[in-house]
C-alpha cells in the first residue's frame, strides 16, 4: 500500500506470525525490542489488526520491491497509556545498514502527517539503542520528555508536522 525507490509496506497480517518470531529470535535484533514466543507473536498480530481496523493505521511488513522479501517491519502504533502514535522500526540484522529504516520511515512520515492527519508522531528509543537513535534523528526527531518502556528507561523522541513541513514532508 505504500511503496518507495526499494521498498513496499504493506500491513502485517496473522500470516507474518512465524516471520515475527524468527526476525525478533535474533540476539541482536531482540536486545532493545525482546524475543517472542509463537503465542506472544500471535497476541501481537492482532492486536495490530485491531488497531488498523479501529484507527485506519498500523504497523505495517516492509518488503524489497526487487525480490519480494520481507525484511523488516515500520509503521505507526497508537499508545493509549501514552495518548501518543508512535513510528517504529525493525529490520532483520542482514538489511542493516542500506538506510531502509530511514526509507521505509520516511515513507511512513508522509503517511501520517498526510493522510492520517496528525499532529505530533513520537519515537520512544531506550537508552543505548545509538543504530535507532541515529535513524529519529536523520529524520529530524528531537528529545521530548523521559519516560519508562518495557521497565526500561527510554527517550521518547517526536516530530511535530510544521517541522516536517519545514523539511519539505506535507
Ligand atoms: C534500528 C535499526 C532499524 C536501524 O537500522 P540501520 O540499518 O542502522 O538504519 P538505516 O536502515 O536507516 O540505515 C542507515 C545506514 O545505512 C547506510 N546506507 C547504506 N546505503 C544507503 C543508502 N542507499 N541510503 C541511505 N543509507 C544508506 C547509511 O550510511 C547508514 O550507515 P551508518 O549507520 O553506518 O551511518 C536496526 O538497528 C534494528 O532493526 N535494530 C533492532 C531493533 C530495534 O532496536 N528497533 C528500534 C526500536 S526503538
Amino acid at each position: 500500500m505504500i511503496t518507495t525507490a526499494r521498498l513496499r509496506l504493506r500491513p502485517l497480517t496473522e500470516n507474518d506470525t512465524d516471520w515475527w518470531v524468527r526476525l525478533h529470535a535474533d540476539e541482536e535484533v531482540a536486545r532493545f525490542v525482546g524475543t517472542y514466543t509463537r503465542e506472544q507473536a500471535a497476541a501481537r498480530l492482532q492486536a495490530i489488526h485491531r488497531q488498523w481496523t479501529d484507527r485506519g493505521h498500523g504497523l505495517c511488513a516492509v518488503e524489497l520491491r526487487d525480490t519480494g522479501e520481507t525484511i523488516g517491519r515500520c509503521g505507526l502504533n497508537w499508545w493509549e497509556r501514552f495518548g501518543e502514535t508512535e513510528i517504529g522500526w525493525t529490520f532483520a540484522r542482514p538489511h542493516w545498514g542500506h538506510g531502509y529504516a530511514t526509507e521505509a520511515a520516511r515513507a511512513v512520515l508522509d503517511w501520517g502527517f498526510g493522510p492520517l492527519g496528525l499532529d505530533r508522531i513520537t519515537a520512544m528509543i531506550h537508552h543505548g539503542n545509538t543504530a535507532s537513535t541515529a535513524v529519529a534523528t536523520r529524520l529530524g526527531f528531537t528529545p521530548l520528555r523521559e519516560d519508562t518502556v518495557l521497565d526500561r528507561p527510554c527517550t521518547v523522541y517526536a516530530l511535530d508536522v510544521s517541522t516536517s513541513a519545514r523539511r519539505g514532508r506535507p
